[in-house]
Order: structure tokens, then C-alpha cells, then sequence
């Protein structure tokens, strides 16, 4: 049987790094279910498809052709043939696709496609619905958090070293906003599952979480 871990937790909680650090360790394939909506955000901005037209969701749903590739270690988003993890980085592409991840068309097309890479091998997954939706009985489930401030900070020094100036206090209400439209949607909300771990990262640096998740992954082996 394939092993899998869980991560799901709110925008900035340090998900994706501490999954890809984990699966390093672990030797397990890192799957991150976030860059599948953005992929399909773009789909739609691209588009020109309407968020609110059900013929357009119909539409953006047939032909969008969503595929995952692995090169040296690192998930490549594949949208219609081409490589799109240059585009879906953005502050842009993360509020779409947190807008098109409210459409019931959208999220079942992509959780095929996520269960589907859990059933053939060892996988760590960062989401907000892989404890609750996608692999509801995955081996070990955490729910990773961390203040909006904190998170905020961490995304303000990420973006400042990139050289992207920008604006504390903005970036806080962003993540607020995205926070309450994935906690609060019709679909899979953010929530975390009743047999998730609790792990507020606020006060841990990175190294701590990842032995924390090792910890716990030699206690439910
Ligand atoms: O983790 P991320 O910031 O790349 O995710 C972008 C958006 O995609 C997020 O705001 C909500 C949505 N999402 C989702 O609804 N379910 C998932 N499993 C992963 C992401």
C-alpha cells in the first residue's frame, strides 16, 4: 500500500516548503494541489472564460488538459502541452485560482487527477482539502497554520528578496481575504479534518516543522 501524508492549512503557512523538504527526506513524490488550480485559473484568464458563466465552466472543464510531470524532483504543471509553473507563481494567478476553486466543475475534474497520482506511489500532498476530500484516509494528516501576521511577514520577506517591493499591511489583507473565501466556500472548504494533527508554525522555524512531520510520520508507520 502507498503511503500518504496530508498537508492541508491556510495560503503562506509554509506548505509547499516544508512538503518538499518532507518528501526529500522521505523519498516520497511531492504533489502540490495548488498549482492545479492556478494552472486552471490561468486557464481561464487566458481565456477570457467567465467565473460565473456555467457554459464557459463547462467549457474551460472539457478542454483544459491538465497533466503532471515530475523533472529531477520538481511537479510540472503541463496545461494543453505547455509548461505553465512560470506562470502560476503570481499574487495574480493564486487569487484566481482561489476564485475558480469554488466551481464544483473544476474541483472534481482536479481531485480525480490528485487521487489518481496518490494511488500509484508514496505521496506527501499540500491542499485544503486533501485531509477532508482527496485522501480522506491518508496514513498521516497535518493541518499546518500560522497567524496572519506571521504568514504576511514571511510572504513580505520572500517577495523583498525577490526584489518585488511591496506593502506589509496589503499583503496581510490579502491573505485574510483568500483565507475567508477557502474557509468559507460551498465545496471542500479549508478545514481541518478531525484526525489532522494541529501545527501552528508561527513560532517553529522551517527545520522544526519538518522534524515535527518526520516525528510523527515514524509514530504512525
Ligand atoms: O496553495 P496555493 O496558494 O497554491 O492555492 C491556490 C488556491 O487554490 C487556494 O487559495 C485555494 C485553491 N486550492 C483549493 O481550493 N484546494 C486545494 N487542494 C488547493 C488549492
Amino acid at each position: 500500500m502507498n503511503y500518504c501524508i496530508a498537508i492541508d492549512g491556510p495560503a503562506g503557512a509554509g506548505k509547499s516548503t516544508i512538503a518538499k523538504l518532507v518528501a526529500k527526506k522521505l523519498e516520497f513524490i511531492y504533489v502540490d494541489t495548488g498549482a492545479m488550480y492556478r494552472a486552471m485559473g490561468l486557464y481561464f484568464t487566458e481565456n477570457n472564460f467567465d467565473v460565473n458563466n456555467h457554459e464557459d465552466i463547462v467549457k474551460a472543464c472539457e478542454t483544459a488538459d491538465i497533466t503532471i510531470e515530475y523533472k529531477d524532483g520538481e511537479q510540472i504543471v503541463v496545461l494543453n502541452g505547455e509548461n505553465v509553473n512560470g506562470k502560476i507563481r503570481t499574487e495574480e494567478a493564486g487569487k484566481m485560482a482561489s476564485a475558480v476553486a469554488t466551481i464544483k466543475e473544476v474541483r472534481v475534474k482536479l481531485v480525480e487527477l490528485q487521487r489518481k497520482l496518490a494511488s500509484v506511489q508514496n505521496v506527501i500532498m499540500d491542499g485544503r482539502d486533501v485531509g477532508t476530500q482527496i485522501l480522506p484516509n491518508a496514513n498521516l494528516k497535518v493541518y499546518l497554520t500560522a497567524s496572519s501576521a506571521e504568514r504576511a511577514k514571511r510572504r513580505w520577506k520572500e517577495n523583498t528578496e525577490k526584489g518585488i517591493v511591496c506593502d506589509l499591511a496589503t499583503i496581510e489583507a490579502d491573505i485574510i481575504a483568500r483565507d475567508e473565501q477557502d474557509m468559507n466556500r460551498e465545496i471542500s472548504p479549508l478545514r481541518q479534518a478531525e484526525d489532522a494533527i494541529l501545527l501552528d508554525s508561527s513560532f517553529m522555524t522551517i527545520d522544526e516543522v519538518v522534524e515535527e512531520i518526520i516525528r510523527l510520520y515514524q509514530q504512525h508507520k
